[in-house]
């Protein structure tokens, strides 16, 4: 796996081709500065962003909702079977709500619709850098169905996700990209996102972590 961090990314979003629907948005989640950076996108009304178009495309972006569950699961499956990584899936549905939908949300989601059907999506979070002391935009997933690559669905959902993370504040967008996959990578490259490959990807499950998590001398105060 790499690590990716696109900072490069927030200033090519004009280049998107899909239209997406901040009204969908809870835009609490959004500084009131942030309002400048639609102004200069072209804010077509209260809560309803369309983004310079490149192209012609019927492309639209919308957070995903409780409703979008089962497609946000099969999108998940989807990637995991082109990672080679099928195995690895443990996700259920109700997880996917509880955790995405539920009291305290540890993931939000974006799906690319081409009139009623979903045709990729992503999924994201926050982390956030010392370093810069600013919010990280994580991008955990990102997927396109097959016979819908290469139409500018991963673009825009891409472009979405930049913006989402200028108007919070971030400083930086990351993710990981395992290293055999260059189509993905190209695509990253072009939009600008650098690759850290003196990071790595540092995990631990199942055993060793609750043996961790048992372990320990010092005192809960
Ligand atoms: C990677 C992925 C999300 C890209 O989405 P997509 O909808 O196919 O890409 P787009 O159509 O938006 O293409 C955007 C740009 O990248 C270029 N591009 C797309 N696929 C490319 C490829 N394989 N190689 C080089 N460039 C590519 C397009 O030409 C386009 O450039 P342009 O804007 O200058 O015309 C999609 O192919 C996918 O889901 N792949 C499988 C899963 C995956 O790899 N996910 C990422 C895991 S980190």
């Amino acid at each position: 796996m790499t690590n990716w961090s696109a900072n490069a990314c927030v200033n090519r979003i004009h280049d998107v081709d899909a239209r997406f629907d901040w009204k969908d948005v809870d835009s609490s989640q959004f500084a009131s500065r942030d309002k400048s950076f639609m102004l200069d996108l072209g804010s077509k009304g209260a809560g309803d962003v369309m983004i310079r178009v490149k192209k012609d495309s019927s492309l639209r972006i919308r957070p995903g909702t409780p409703r979008n569950v089962p497609t946000i699961l099969r999108m998940i499956r989807g990637l995991a079977k082109y990672e080679r990584l099928t195995r690895d899936v443990k996700a259920t549905a109700s997880r996917l709500r509880q955790h995405g939908f539920g009291r305290q949300p540890y993931f939000q989601t974006l799906i690319c619709w081409q009139g009623p059907n979903a045709v990729g999506f992503a999924l994201y979070f926050f982390t956030y850098s010392t370093f810069l002391t600013r919010p990280t935009l994580y991008l955990e997933d990102l997927f396109v169905l097959p016979d819908q690559r290469g139409k500018g669905a991963g673009k825009a959902l891409l472009a979405a996700l930049a913006r989402i993370a200028v108007r919070r504040g971030c400083g930086r967008m990351e993710w990981a990209v395992l290293s055999w996959n260059t189509p993905a990578i190209r695509f990253y490259k072009r939009l600008g996102a650098g690759l850290r490959k003196e990071w790595i990807l540092t995990r631990l499950t199942d055993v060793p972590l609750r043996r961790l998590a048992r372990s320990g001398k010092a005192k809960w105060i």
